[in-house]
């Protein structure tokens, strides 16, 4: 087996975290990295002896970006990754039009300017280990989700940064094929993480008292709860990681799990309005159930 030197963002929690180890115990030089030095140093004593380092980066600090990319050099004496794994990300949720600037604003600098500014920063390390005679492919994975291919209301920020992942990486894809670096999507969907507690709780900076959407808010915890009883096991997602990076010919998509492709087919054979009546009946986006007064109620 071929060791590869492998960058991952966001490793201090969830699927980052769980690809790390799952990554560095298959053998591969793991630098993990994540803003939270506390965690970071959790997870450095999880590994214990397997070859995992951690290294401080922020996605969204310029200058944190730079001094990771350094300090990868300099540990690798000058080798640079050879693999990318831009993992950082969050979900923000909430009625799109409720949801201030600003957290739109903050969505989209972690997940779409973020992963671009860290793929920016570390292109000229993965250029020069694609132009190695010897070497492997270089690549870089970009963990987009589901929501990159089909659109949940209540969800439209995050599905926004997830799209515009899905489009950076199918350019980037052919941009660099011919320097020898190959871009994969790997798209979850529902994975146990963080990320359920952590969306529920960007609800909290979106929702305010006197919105026509208070009857969602209010059941937030059970929409929530019936999304996580349906959710995954962050291996899934990791061996889905080992295959893009160790398969000779990756795919351009890696669905974890391969079944949600069923949902896609769904979404894209249906027409779109049965689609949409079948949403809003779930999620209680109907006139009746959102509380209207009568004055102000228009059928769908
Ligand atoms: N879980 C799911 O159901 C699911 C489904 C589809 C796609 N995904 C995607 O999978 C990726 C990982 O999510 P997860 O489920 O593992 O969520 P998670 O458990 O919340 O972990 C997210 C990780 O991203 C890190 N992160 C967030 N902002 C960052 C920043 N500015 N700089 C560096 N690290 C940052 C977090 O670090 P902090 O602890 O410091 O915030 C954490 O380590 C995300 O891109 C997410 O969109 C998840």
């Amino acid at each position: 087996m071929t060791i590869r030197t492998i960058l991952i963002t966001g490793a201090t929690a969830g699927i980052g975290r769980h690809a790390a180890l799952h990554l560095a115990a298959r053998g591969h030089r793991v630098f993990a990295t994540g803003r939270n030095l506390a965690a970071l140093a959790e997870l450095q004593a999880e590994a214990g002896r397997l070859p995992l380092e951690t290294v401080q980066l922020d996605v969204t600090s310029p200058a944190s970006i730079r001094a990771a990319a350094d300090e990868v050099l300099h540990r690798t004496a000058g080798r640079g990754v050879d693999v990318l794994v831009n993992n950082a990300g969050y979900g923000l949720a909430g009625p799109l039009a409720e949801i201030p600037l600003s957290e739109l604003r903050a969505q989209l600098e972690t997940n779409v300017l973020g992963l671009h500014a860290v793929t920016a920063a570390f292109l000229p390390q993965l250029r020069s280990r694609a132009a190695e005679p010897e070497a492997p492919r270089a690549r870089i994975l970009n963990v987009s989700s589901i929501g990159g291919r089909v659109t949940f209301p209540l969800f439209g920020a995050y599905h926004a940064s997830k799209y515009a992942v899905e489009a950076m990486s199918d350019a980037l894809r052919n941009e660099l094929a011919p320097l020898g670096i190959d871009v994969i999507l790997i798209e979850p969907g529902p994975i146990r993480s963080e990320f359920s507690a952590r969306s529920r709780a960007s609800i909290e900076r979106v929702r305010t008292e006197e919105s026509v959407y208070a009857p969602i808010y209010a059941r937030a915890d059970a929409i929530q709860a019936r999304s996580d009883a349906q959710s995954f096991g962050p291996e899934i997602v990791s061996r889905a990681m080992e295959r893009a990076i160790t398969t000779r010919r990756p795919r351009a998509r890696y669905l974890a799990p391969a079944r949600t492709l069923a949902l896609i087919a769904l979404f894209k054979l249906l027409p779109t309005r049965w689609i949409d009546r079948l949403l809003r009946a779930v999620l209680g986006l109907t006139p009746a159930r959102l509380a209207l007064p009568a004055s102000q109620r228009r059928p769908a």
